[in-house]
């Protein structure tokens, strides 16, 4: 064994150098990366070589011929899709986990990495203003974590009818109707494909993208039998939520279960001044959250939150004669997510909420919406542009007039490298897209990412 911890020491030492030489850059390497995948392929596809590599310089290898095509994701002036950085105490603690190789499926087996995810589940509950007692399974991310609130959903409705889903299957089953509005995540048709429900009904939304209770109502008197209704707190492009409370009730009142996507909205909660947004969440049946996104743990981490145990444990469960099922009590972390062997990714949760504490969550999550509002005024002072959504939480969209220009002025902003942030389409305009979501943003980097996009407009009006 001191020969393979030798190893070890020896190739952790170069990837510990590697990975602080990488942080060290973010302040002054360009955002986006200087290779192509198709450029980085010919660095990689070697022909495998025959005998072993020492590790240490494996490491070397990939750490050297990787570094051109790294996207600055943990830069303070990155602001791409909806995507977090990394807090310190949740990248040491994802080291730690990698060190102990835990397969965090069985509670009997992986005391300790259980007791770590559960306690984080349970500061989740609280923090996010969720019924205690729910189960909470820590998923790849908001896609997988609405698979899992959409299959619980689908198995208590069916039923509900009177289906046994489990021993029947789909074939013959009553038609399950699932009803979201209409400027949905395209991650819930996703989720809703792997479920073989087809195609939900969309619900009219307003001109913040938010779903219409009136609609949501008229929509679900039309249609009778086993029904779902998922909503959305914090859209794509505004940032806006959906009236839970009402929708809810609407939802309720014919039997449905509700399910929310709040992969990055439902950080809301953790502030006085923005928990209004989430008014009647605890009324919902099951919610998706990231910790990936707004929480600033490495990825992959979504978290799937089921409010009746029993419905998602039957969905994920599993017993067979050679596991450790502890059936008693909190159940397996096996038996609320869709992977069987999987990674302790939760203990980054733990750690990341450890290092902040109730109030560093709270202000971590409000300094971004601040800078998303700073953003937005900046912007709107400039000729030409158009703030298109009410920024209430970390998403801002602008347009700079007609489409050409926009997507002109989102393509110089990227190839001037200090900034990266989306370009996107919404309510039937090209927008650039800015979501801010990392822990090391501040003033500097947004005075920089504004004067970067000033650059690109003025580069774009010179004829
Ligand atoms: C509202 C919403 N739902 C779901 C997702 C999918 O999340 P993930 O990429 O973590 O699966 C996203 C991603 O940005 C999102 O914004």
């Amino acid at each position: 064994m001191t020969d393979h911890v030798d190893e070890y020491r020896a190739a952790l030492a170069r990837a510990h150098e590697h990975a602080l030489e990488w942080l060290d850059s973010m302040d002054t390497r360009p955002v986006c990366p200087t290779a192509t995948a198709d450029d980085l392929a010919a660095e990689f596809a070697v022909p495998l070589q025959d005998g072993p590599l020492d590790a240490a310089s494996v490491v070397d290898e990939l750490a050297k011929k990787a570094e051109p095509g790294l996207m600055s994701m943990p830069s303070g002036r990155f602001f791409g899709w909806v995507i977090g950085g990394t807090l310190p105490a949740a990248m040491g603690a994802d080291w730690l986990v990698s060190a102990w190789d835990q397969n965090a499926a069985m509670r009997r087996a992986t005391p300790a990495t259980a007791a770590i995810e559960g306690a984080a589940g349970t500061w989740l509950l609280d923090l996010l203003g969720l019924p205690a007692g729910s189960d909470v399974g820590f998923t790849t991310g908001a896609t997988i974590s609405n698979f899992v609130g959409l299959a619980s959903a689908r198995q208590y409705v069916l039923t509900q009818a009177g289906w046994d889903l489990d021993n029947d299957g789909l074939t013959g089953a009553p038609k399950v109707s699932v009803f979201v509005g209409a400027d949905r995540h395209a991650t819930i048709d996703l989720a809703l494909k792997y479920l073989g429900l087809g195609v939900p009904i969309p619900i009219d939304v307003d001109d913040q993208g938010r779903i219409i209770p009136a609609a949501l109502a008229e929509a679900m008197e039309k249609v009778a039998g086993p029904a779902i209704v998922c909503l959305q707190a914090g859209n794509l492009h505004s940032g806006a939520f959906d009236p839970i409370r009402e929708a809810a009730a609407i939802a309720h009142a014919h039997g449905a279960w509700v399910h929310v996507d709040g992969a990055f909205g439902l950080w809301a909660a953790v502030s006085p001044s923005l928990r209004h947004h989430l008014d009647g969440i605890e009324t919902c049946d099951s919610w998706t959250t990231d910790a990936h996104k707004t929480l600033n743990v490495p990825y992959d981490c979504g978290v799937a939150i089921v409010s009746r145990p029993e419905v998602v444990r039957s969905v994920f469960g599993v017993h067979t004669s050679y596991l450790l099922n502890d059936d008693l009590g909190p159940g397996d972390p096996f038996d609320k997510v869709p992977e069987f062997s999987r990674r302790a990714r939760g203990v980054p949760v733990w750690a990341a909420l450890r290092s902040l504490g109730r109030s560093g969550v709270t202000t971590m999550v409000e300094r971004f919406v601040e800078h998303a509002q700073e953003f937005a005024r900046a912007l709107r002072e400039l000729p030409g542009v158009d703030v298109l959504n009410d920024v209430e939480f970390t998403q801002v969209c602008v347009s700079f007039g007609s489409d050409e220009r926009t997507k002109d002025i989102t393509e110089r902003l990227l190839e001037d490298g200090i900034t990266w942030m989306s370009g996107s389409r919404w309510s039937g305009r090209d927008v650039l897209r800015i979501s801010v979501s990392n822990w090391t943003t501040d003033t500097d980097d947004l005075t920089d990412s504004l004067n970067a996009i000033t650059r690109a407009i003025a580069a774009s009006d010179t004829p």
